[in-house]
């Protein structure tokens, strides 16, 4: 699964920056502001991408340093480049696995990441590996997409749909362009079963005016196409037709994309064996998802 996700975004690196970067822009600032910075942190994003929040980070910690880390080399190489070409010194950018951090224990004030959390395998791994590089009292902020995400594609995708049932029996739509959406609910009490207590979480959606075919550019350098994988081959040139038909259509009085995104900030209170104190009955833990 990692080489696949790796192939994504190893090929979709470019298109990336150029079609969702700035539209996650407002995001990061959102993530950034509740941060709270004081200047001098060690910041460590995981699946930073092309590295625009890392970049923003970084010009806020002017005594501080910040790492970006990424599966995908084509990722690293552009968000170095980006980071070379403005002279940022208090910021790298390395290859590495978010289930696997190179990381000593307790190395960074702060842990962030952005629209990652929907292509971990193993979420509770991954958020202990996050616990485990934190140092105590340090921060961990999350933009993660809500289930609600790709809507419109969602829309246009079920009238067409009907027509090529029988290719998809079996399949989830979610999981064709991420591996699992988490519900605000359900990250809270991950977050807080790994030993986070949480300070300030939040949905909110961000509405944009697009073309059908910028939007369907834009889903497509986050998913590389993969909603079609269950198509054979040579109908999938007739469906894309009919996809960017419908969304058309949707779009007759302006296409107006949303994204939905969810902000948590933790803060790491305790070592582990202390956590289920943490979840008291106030708490999420306690309750469903
Ligand atoms: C949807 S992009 C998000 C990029 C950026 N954070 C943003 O918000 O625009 C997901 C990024 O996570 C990276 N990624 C996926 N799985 C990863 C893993 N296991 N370890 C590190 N990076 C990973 C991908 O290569 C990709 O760059």
């Amino acid at each position: 699964m990692q080489e696949q996700i790796k192939e994504i975004y190893d090929k979709t690196a470019k298109e990336y920056d150029h079609l969702v970067t700035p539209c996650r822009m407002c995001q990061f600032l959102t993530l950034i502001y509740e941060l709270n910075l004081r200047g001098n942190e060690k910041i460590l994003e995981i699946g930073s991408g092309p590295g625009a929040l890392s970049i923003q980070l970084a010009k806020l910690v002017k005594n501080g340093e910040v790492v970006g880390v990424d599966i995908s080399e084509s990722m690293i190489e552009l968000a170095n480049a980006k980071a070379e070409a403005i002279s940022l010194r208090n910021i790298e950018f390395v290859c590495g696995d978010a289930l696997n951090l190179n990381f000593p224990d307790r190395s960074f004030d702060i842990v962030v990441t952005s629209y990652l959390l929907h292509w971990i395998p193993d979420i509770r791994r991954f958020l202990h590996e996050i616990y485990r590089v934190l140092r105590h009292g340090g921060k961990l902020g999350i933009i993660a997409p809500s289930p609600n995400m790709y809507g419109e594609l969602r829309r246009a995708y079920r009238r067409i749909m009907k027509k090529y049932k029988r290719y998809y029996e079996g399949t989830v739509i979610q999981e064709m362009i991420g591996l699992r959406v988490y519900s605000e609910r359900e990250i809270q009490k991950l977050l807080c079963l790994t030993g986070f207590e949480i300070i300030k979480s939040f949905t909110m959606r961000f509405k944009e005016p697009l073309t059908p075919e910028v939007y369907l550019k834009r889903v497509n350098a986050i998913t590389d196409e993969k909603y079609l994988d269950p198509i054979p081959t040579k109908l999938r040139s007739v469906v894309r037709e009919e996809l960017m038909n419908e969304l058309s259509e949707m779009s007759k009085n302006g296409l107006i994309t949303t994204e939905c995104s969810i902000f948590i900030i933790g803060i790491k209170r305790k070592e582990k064996h202390e956590k289920l104190r943490l979840c008291n009955k106030s708490n999420p833990c306690r309750t469903g998802a």
